[in-house]
């Protein structure tokens, strides 16, 4: 399988940004979480900081908004060099629109499931993502436990995905490290979020590859 990591920089540190960046130039993307102390109980960065992190950054941005109002802000993340925006699929009104107007961008449209919604009500619409990011943590902080509960989710995704002949990537979120990278993959993730288990190691691009390297032979 075709295996993209992305780092996750709310673990990174914030007063370094640009050599924090610099240190996972051999993953695939980097995972920009925005919080709004609103749908989740924490606090990130906004539009200015992620707007500088997309000109500056050696890789693309997978940007996942953990927010209240996708459907008003989205779009005000539609920078040069950005791959992907996650919304909730619990935050917005009308998912299809902001799908469309997200792809009308040239951008990757991803759908987020928290670890409480199942696929229903996400069946109808799924031909309009690129990507669905399961949710393998509550959301809102970094270095939580992954919850395995979520992988019969990423099973039968996938297994629809399949079945439908769409073509959409399955991404995974929360708790991932080299333990728990393995059965994510195997039940049918292909890219892949991990905060804590890059930047938590001194030697960030020996975590990238260990983590790369289990993944592809799972
Ligand atoms: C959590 C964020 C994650 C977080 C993952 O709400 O969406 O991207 O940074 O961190 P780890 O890999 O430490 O669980
Ligand atoms: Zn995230």
């Amino acid at each position: 399988m075709d295996i993209k990591i992305a780092p996750s920089i709310l673990s990174a540190d914030f007063c370094n940004l640009q050599s924090e960046l610099g240190a996972i130039k051999s993953a695939d993307l980097v995972h920009v979480d925005v919080m709004d102390a609103h749908f989740v109980p924490n606090l990130t960065i906004g539009e200015p900081v992620v707007k500088r992190i997309a000109e500056v950054s050696p890789l693309p941005l997978d940007i996942h908004l953990m927010i209240d109002s996708p459907d008003i802000f989205a779009l005000d993340y539609a920078f040069k060099n950005v791959e992907s925006i996650t919304f909730h699929l619990a935050a917005s009104h009308a998912p299809i629109r902001l799908a469309r107007k997200i792809r009308e961008k040239g951008i990757k449209a991803c759908c987020a499931l928290n670890p409480a919604v199942g696929l229903e009500g996400l069946s109808e619409i799924l031909g309009e993502f690129d990507s669905v990011l399961v949710m393998s943590v509550e959301p809102g902080f970094g270095g939580q436990k992954f919850l395995s509960s979520q992988l019969s989710k990423v099973r039968r995704l996938k297994k629809e995905i399949e079945d439908r002949g769409l073509d959409i990537k399955i991404e995974i979120d929360g708790g991932i490290n080299r333990q728990t990278i393995g059965p994510a993959c195997r039940a049918g993730a292909s890219i892949i979020v991990a905060g804590s288990a890059i930047y938590g190691e001194k030697d960030r691009a020996k975590a990238i590859k260990e983590l790369r390297e289990i993944a592809e032979r799972a």
